[in-house]
């Protein structure tokens, strides 16, 4: 495989990493002092979130990850087969790139001679999944150092081919979008799409509140670190100084949301400062920064998500025990 990294972004704006330090600036002071304070799950994903989160993946109480691949493997070749003839295939949010693999690996011969653009703000994210396509033949596979919107609208612009695109939202990254949120991407997806492609989204569904907490606080504190690093990261970055210590991890399960949230709570009194952004802050005891939330649905919720944004849905594969749902669905 050859690996284009696409710079075309950055000749335009030759301080590509200066404007997303700006806008991590920008989005720290804004979302620190929202009430209740907030941080964008999306900044999570620096070289060691990042590697924290490959470690998530391979925990027993994470199973999101193991029952997609189980799904993609099994149906990965009729997933496939919809699609004949296939220009290329875009993924939002790549990640380690093995998701990806395991569709093309089950296509088999199919899928030689394919356009895979990769879609991630993570750099290392980027790296790590142009390695594991390395090996496939006919695979040519393009990274796009970009948010989802604008990383589909560089890759479809580079689809040259006249078949279809196929696009992955996997790994319930969905879920991390609240329902508003969800509804306006969709739409902008589809904005970006031709009838006939086809978009397929992994998404992880409600099961027992214990089954969730333990996925979100794992016995091994991978999760927690996951989510303090963020902590480690601002300081890093933004020259801030976060006692990191004296923030806990704490996951929990809103039902009437339909969502698990992480937060990170000072254990005690105090003060924060954010260099980059100017922030003073105070925290009282107790007080938390919610970072994340993860939706989980019901399999027909999906459905008609992705139905209300100009899609139709062709097949839905379903894990039972897993409780996780693999939705196709083609632009009309
Ligand atoms: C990558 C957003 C799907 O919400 O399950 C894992 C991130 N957060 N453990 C998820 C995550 C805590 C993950 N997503």
């Amino acid at each position: 495989m050859d690996i284009r990294t696409d710079r075309s972004n950055e000749k335009r704006r030759p301080s590509a990493a200066d404007a997303s330090l700006a806008q991590f600036v920008a989005d720290v002071q804004y979302y620190l002092t929202q009430t209740p304070r907030q941080l964008p799950s999306r900044y999570f994903y620096d070289e060691l979130g990042s590697a924290l989160f490959e470690a998530i993946c391979r925990l027993p109480w994470y199973r999101i990850t193991r029952s997609e691949h189980a799904l993609l493997a099994a149906h990965g070749d009729a997933i496939l087969r919809h699609l004949d003839p296939l220009s290329a295939i875009v993924e939002l949010g790549s990640g380690s790139g093995e998701k990806l693999k395991t569709i093309l690996e089950a296509g088999g011969r199919r899928a030689g001679g394919l356009d895979v653009h990769l879609v991630d703000l993570s750099a290392s994210a980027l790296e790590l999944s142009s390695r594991v396509l390395a090996p496939l033949d006919g695979v040519r596979a393009s990274a796009h150092r970009l948010s989802y919107e604008e990383g589909l609208r560089e890759a479809t612009r580079a689809i040259s081919g006249s078949g279809r695109t196929l696009v992955l939202f996997l790994g319930s990254n969905i879920g991390n979008f609240d329902p508003p949120a969800a509804d306006a991407f969709m739409r902008g997806l589809r904005g970006t799409l031709a009838g006939g492609d086809l978009l397929l989204v992994g998404a992880d569904l409600v099961k027992p509140e214990r089954e969730l907490l333990l996925a979100y606080d794992d016995p091994l504190g991978v999760t927690a670190a996951f989510n303090r690093n963020l902590l480690v990261r601002i300081n890093r970055e933004l020259a801030a100084d976060f006692a990191v210590e004296r923030f806990a991890h704490r996951a929990v399960w809103n039902a009437a949301e339909s969502r698990v949230e992480m937060h990170l709570v000072a254990r005690s009194a105090q003060q924060v400062h954010v260099g980059a952004a100017q922030l003073d802050l105070r925290f009282d005891e107790g007080e938390a920064i919610w970072t994340e939330s993860s939706y989980k649905y019901e399999p027909e919720q999906i459905a008609r998500m992705i139905e209300a944004t100009g899609f139709r849905t062709t097949s839905q594969w379903l894990d039972p025990a897993d409780r996780f749902a693999l939705t196709l669905a083609e632009a009309v």
